[in-house]
């Protein structure tokens, strides 16, 4: 019985201290000025970056690698290796960066961190524990447009919204344009309050499709696809957001035009993945063409790619005058880097790492939500990567996977794990220090 384990082990591990949810939602502080001096072209509205530069020279090659120096970047170019980059000495000092809300449609987002769709990743429950610890906003995992696939139990389960803060937001995937326009009308009467058109998604399975990232590669049908969902939502006064990558290739990289296309046709928000399909995750994530679309369009531009941290957080935000961030893999076994970004962006001061305890309380409870979505037998084998994902970068991570992959029962996973935790927090109070998850073993932490 899922209950009992929670209460044993919450009486077991934690004695004296009850798991009940912490209040950790984190949101900027508002009314921070931004008094930057530097030289300025355009100047853009942005939640963080209230006076980001679109595409200016000030707000780029320079700052990204000033405020992210020993990354390699596609601004860049190169590997920054060595002494500090001389332009971080002539940086002024941090300035605290500007909360204007982040808005979708009639919907104000209580800060502009989102949580990226990541299919098997980000379903419902830890959906909802990256927005408490920080997100602003999670949009659900793709969902098939795909009509005889609608009540099946994966499509069902990622429709399952009981219990999300709003504005619940659901991603769709898909060819046919009226069969899109159906599943935006279906997960409506779900509860959707946001429909997203995935045309970012590099998966095989999907592009065989032509769905996700190739409908890139077709402007009309994509075009196509985007008028008959706005059409399909306005009746409800549901907007219309859409994620793309950069383009199909680097000789194909047509964001900038489907974006201006995509704004007229009534999308209320973009998001750009600074990949083109071609790349899938390889290489660095480029910021230049999401700096372009924003400076071409009104509306909302998100900045995706290769975000985390905050330093990398702030880089962005100046790099692109992005509206928003959002941010996927480095959440995976980190979701409280919405808060840490949060809190660098409002003040220049990191974070302290969490309490180790505190970790463990959040991975408890999240895990009972999983099992609770999931049913105990596949909840206890899908948390599997949850849980890799959280310890793999601590001190005895690895070892600890590797015998918690051998577990069947929810009772014996959440006892090995509050188990790792109790150990680990006798010898650091706080989390030690995680590296950056951005890269392949990040993808397969499961
Ligand atoms: C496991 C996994 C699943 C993903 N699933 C989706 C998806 O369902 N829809 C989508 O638009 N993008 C999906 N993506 C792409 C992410 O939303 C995001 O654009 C990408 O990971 C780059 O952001 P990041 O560097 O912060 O991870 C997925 C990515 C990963 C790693």
């Amino acid at each position: 019985m899922l209950p009992a384990v929670a209460t044993s082990i919450a009486g077991q591990n934690s004695p004296g201290s009850s798991l009940t949810r912490p209040n950790t939602a984190g949101s900027l502080p508002s009314g921070n000025k931004v008094a930057d001096t530097r030289l300025t072209t355009k100047t853009v509205e942005s939640p963080y970056c209230g006076s980001a530069r679109a595409a200016s020279s000030e707000c780029s090659h320079a700052s990204i690698e000033a405020d992210y120096p020993g990354r390699r970047t596609a601004a860049a170019g190169g590997t920054l290796a060595g002494p500090p980059n001389p332009v971080a000495i002539l940086l002024p000092p941090f300035e605290a960066v500007p909360s204007p809300r982040m808005k979708i449609g009639p919907h104000v987002l209580p800060n502009a961190l989102l949580v990226a769709p990541m299919a098997g990743v980000t379903d419902r429950p830890f959906r909802q524990l990256c927005r408490r610890l920080g997100a602003g906003y999670a949009l659900s995992e793709m969902v098939t447009s795909r009509r005889d696939l609608q009540q099946s139990r994966k499509t069902s389960r990622r429709t399952d919204h009981r219990g999300e803060p709003g504005p619940v937001a659901v991603q769709i995937v898909g060819v046919d344009p009226s069969e899109m326009a159906d599943a935006a009308r279906h997960n409506i009467d779900r509860g959707a309050e946001i429909i997203d058109i995935n045309m970012g998604c590099p998966a095989k399975k999907v592009c065989s499709a032509w769905a996700g990232s190739a409908l890139m590669r077709n402007e009309p049908l994509a075009l196509a696809i985007v008028e008959a969902v706005v059409a399909a939502c306005a009746p409800h006064g549901v907007p219309v957001t859409l994620k793309m990558r950069t383009g199909w290739s680097e000789r194909e990289r047509n964001a900038l035009q489907l974006a201006r296309a995509a704004e007229s046709a009534g999308v209320a928000a973009l998001t750009i993945h600074g990949r083109t399909r071609e790349q899938g995750y390889k290489g660095a994530a480029e910021y230049d063409t999401v700096a372009a679309v924003k400076a071409a369009v009104s509306i909302p531009v998100v900045a995706n790619g290769d975000i985390d941290s905050p330093h990398k957080a702030r880089a962005v935000l100046r790099r692109t005058g992005a509206d928003a961030l959002m941010i996927g893999r480095a959440a995976q076994g980190r979701p409280w880097i919405f808060r840490e970004i949060a809190h660098y962006l409002a003040t220049g001061d990191e974070a302290p790492a969490p309490a180790t305890a505190e970790v463990a309380q959040w991975l408890h409870e999240h895990l009972l939500d999983h099992y609770a979505l999931y049913g105990e037998d596949s909840g206890v084998r899908s948390a599997r990567k949850h849980i890799g994902c959280a310890v793999r970068a601590l001190p005895g991570g690895e070892a600890f996977r590797a015998v918690m992959n051998t577990l069947t029962d929810a009772d014996a996973q959440l006892r090995a794990l509050l188990g790792f935790f109790d150990e680990l927090a006798s010898r650091h109070p706080r989390l030690p220090r995680q590296d950056a998850a951005n890269d392949a073993q990040a993808l397969q932490c499961a």
